[in-house]
This record gives C-alpha cells, structure tokens and sequence, in this order.
C-alpha cells in the first residue's frame, strides 16, 4: 500500500546559499501516526516540512502524496493544501490579512467551499484553538503565541489529513500547550497524522508514537519512540540529537 506521504531523497539548496539544506532526506509517513521531529538547528526540518506541501521544490528526489508525485501546478498544489496542512515555526509568516477571521477563512474560501460551510469552518477552527474571541482583531496585534493559535486554526479549517506543524507548541502557555496536543490526539483519532517537529524530548517520549531525527539534511533515524529512547545501539546513532 502506498504511504500517506513520502520523501524520497530529497535535495534542496536555498537560492544563494552554498550548503544543501536537504541532502537526499528519505521519509515515508503513514496514516494515523504521532511523529515528532528531532534534529539540531540547521538539521533540515524546517526544509523538510515546507516540502510536504510543495512550498519548497526539491531540486532532486520526489515528494509522493498517497503514492502520486506532486503537481507543482496551481490545480495541483490546490489539491495537496486540501490534504496537508503545514504550521510556519514563525507565525508572522504565515498571517497576512487584516484581520483574524480573514486570516483562517483564507484557506477554505481557497478550496472553492460556500459561504456557509467556510463560516461553519472558521467558527470551529477558531473555538478549537481557542481564538474564537480574537475574530474581529487585527492579526498584527496579537501575542506571539495567540498568532500561533490563529495560524493552526487556519490550517485546521482546511480539515488536514496530514498536519505538520513546526515549532508552533513552543511558544504557548502549560494550559494552551495540553489543549493544542488534545486537538492533535483528537486528529489523529480521525485517521489523520500529526508531524510535529520541535526540540521538545518530552513530546517525543511521551506523545509520539514515532520519532525521526534528522542530521544534517538527511534522516538519520526514523523509528517507534519506545525504541528511540531504550534501544542502545539507537541511541548511539542518535547521540546527541537527543541527549539532554
Ligand atoms: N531562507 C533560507 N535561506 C537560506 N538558507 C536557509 C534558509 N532557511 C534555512 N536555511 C538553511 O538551511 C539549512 C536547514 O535549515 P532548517 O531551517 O531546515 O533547519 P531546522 O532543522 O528547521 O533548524 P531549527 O531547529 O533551527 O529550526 C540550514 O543550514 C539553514 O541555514
Ligand atoms: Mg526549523
């Protein structure tokens, strides 16, 4: 059965730069999976997951979306942000309108879907999120982590088979931070996969059930996390990505 998403051998160098960011990463996710994603700076997540959407092309290697490759047409990449959802690691990327409901009704009005429904979308997205009483503010006059919020929310009213999110837990207070894994847990629940890369060991060992490192623009491990943690000669490999 072909995976829900692959990477396969990815290559990509930022325009300008000298050094790959992605030197032939490799990754096939399924359905239904809690992943985390482990690598020191500069190791290639942040590359990686604007990949799984075709933001970033990869100048070799192939991203595969329920076994097709992706079309980097405007119809093609339409159908893939109908089915992967990605979270900036800085909001301010992300958000552009004026205002918070423009923000999160950005994504489902894209998607062709009626007033109603987008409305209906945005009203849950934002409650979920916790910003439900944020609509009518602007964007630009938000805390750090209630940007965050608005930028899930506007990727959650694209009703994401594949969410990756980027950092974004990092930010938010213990209460905010317990209620965005509860939307995760509630996600995956439905059959959708969370990929959520972050320097947190505590994610990776207590709500992953698969972690990934990468090192260096490749993925150096890519196993249950019950593993990652115990298995010696894992451990070894991975080496200080994860040593505390
Ligand atoms: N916009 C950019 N322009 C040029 N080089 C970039 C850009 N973004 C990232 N890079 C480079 O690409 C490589 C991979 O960076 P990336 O942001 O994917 O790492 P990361 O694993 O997400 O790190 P972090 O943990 O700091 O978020 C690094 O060498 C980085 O300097
Ligand atoms: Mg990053």
């Amino acid at each position: 059965m072909s995976a829900l998403i692959e990477f396969d051998n990815l290559h990509y160098t930022f325009p300008g730069s000298r050094m790959p960011a992605l030197r032939g990463a490799t990754l096939r996710i399924e359905a239904g999976q809690r992943i985390v994603l482990l690598g020191r700076n500069g190791a290639g997540k942040s590359t990686l997951l604007l990949h799984a959407n075709g933001i970033l092309r990869p100048a070799a290697g192939q991203v595969r979306l329920n076994g097709k490759p992706l079309e980097y047409t405007r119809r093609g990449l339409l159908m893939v942000r109908r089915q992967v959802g990605v979270v900036f690691q800085n909001p301010d990327d992300q958000l552009f309108s004026a205002s918070v409901r423009q923000d999160i009704s950005f994504g489902p009005l894209n998607l062709g879907l009626s007033i109603d429904e987008v409305r209906h979308r945005v009203a849950a997205a934002a409650d979920l999120c916790g910003v439900g009483d944020l609509l009518d503010r602007p964007t630009h006059a938000l805390s750090g982590g209630q940007k965050t919020r608005v930028a899930l929310a506007g990727v959650l009213a694209m009703g994401p088979d594949i969410l990756l999110v980027d950092e974004a837990t990092s930010g938010l207070d213990p209460w905010m931070r317990r209620q965005v894994f509860a939307i995760f847990n509630r996600l995956v629940e439905r059959g959708a996969t969370v990929v959520l890369a972050t320097h947190d060991l505590d994610a990776a060992q207590h709500w992953a059930d698969t972690v990934v490192v990468m090192h260096e623009g490749r993925v150096a491990v890519a196993a249950p996390a019950a593993k990652v943690f115990t298995d010696p000669d894992l451990r070894a490999q991975v080496g200080p990505e994860i040593e505390r």
